[in-house]
């Protein structure tokens, strides 16, 4: 079947190992998919995931091929780190009015592994602030939401400032509904601080782009779903 489509722009190659084969986004363009049935995802009366005691899944380093393909690789699990604070409010824009900044909206789909959008999936954001501190006394720079039924999402945020011993990253928690926690890092290419985390991983570098005084990022989500 893929074969037979037409070429994929650039841009929607697959940001690693992206050889030209049918991506996610083209089969969303060509109405190849089917949106499943909306769920509800366990979180606390308050919003967001109830603990980070929570298993992860596990990591899955089966190949980098994010090209839509049945059986491709799901994304990778990551450290959630110190500061995950459960209980996030749910919004999709945790902008702190005011606060200095570098505009940056995150936006994507979710898939499951056999290439299907997956709505109701819920995604919780936590960064550092523009100076590299995290909040954990509020919710400041966190928030929750879920994919619409074409599993999309989109988070309006600020660059996250760079602190002590980490390159440039965002945090997220991925849980489609009732299905595993899915704990992982987004990266920003370019970054000087790259080639010395430990941590960072290729495989989960946003598509980013400058947009007049702000950013634009994209990244799908492949969890390990059928
Ligand atoms: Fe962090």
């Amino acid at each position: 079947m893929t074969a037979e489509l037409p070429p994929v722009p650039d841009e929607d190659v697959a940001r690693l190992g992206g050889d030209g084969n049918i991506t996610r986004k083209r089969l969303l363009q060509l109405g190849a998919l089917v949106v499943p049935a909306a769920g509800l995802a366990a979180v606390t009366a308050g919003g967001g995931f109830a603990s980070a005691s929570v298993p992860d899944t596990a990591p899955d380093t089966a190949g980098e091929l994010l090209a839509c393909t049945p059986g491709q690789a799901t994304t990778i699990a990551q450290t959630e780190g110190p500061y995950f604070k459960p209980g996030s409010p749910e919004r999709t824009s945790i902008v702190e009015p005011g606060r200095p900044g570098t505009a940056l909206t995150v936006s994507g789909f979710v898939f499951s592994r056999s290439c299907k959008p997956l709505g109701r999936v819920l995604l919780d954001f936590w960064q550092a602030d523009n100076g590299g501190n995290y909040d954990n006394t509020t919710y400041r720079y966190r928030g929750h939401q879920y994919t619409d039924a074409s599993g999309k999402f989109t988070l309006t945020t600020i660059v996250p400032g760079l602190y002590p011993g980490r390159t440039r990253h965002i945090h997220v928690k991925v849980q489609n509904p009732g299905g595993r926690i899915l704990t992982t890092q987004l990266y920003f290419p370019g970054e000087p601080r790259n080639n010395t985390d430990t941590i960072y991983d290729r495989r989960l570098l946003m598509n980013v782009r400058t947009v007049g005084n702000g950013k634009e990022a994209s990244f799908d989500f492949v969890l390990n779903v059928a």
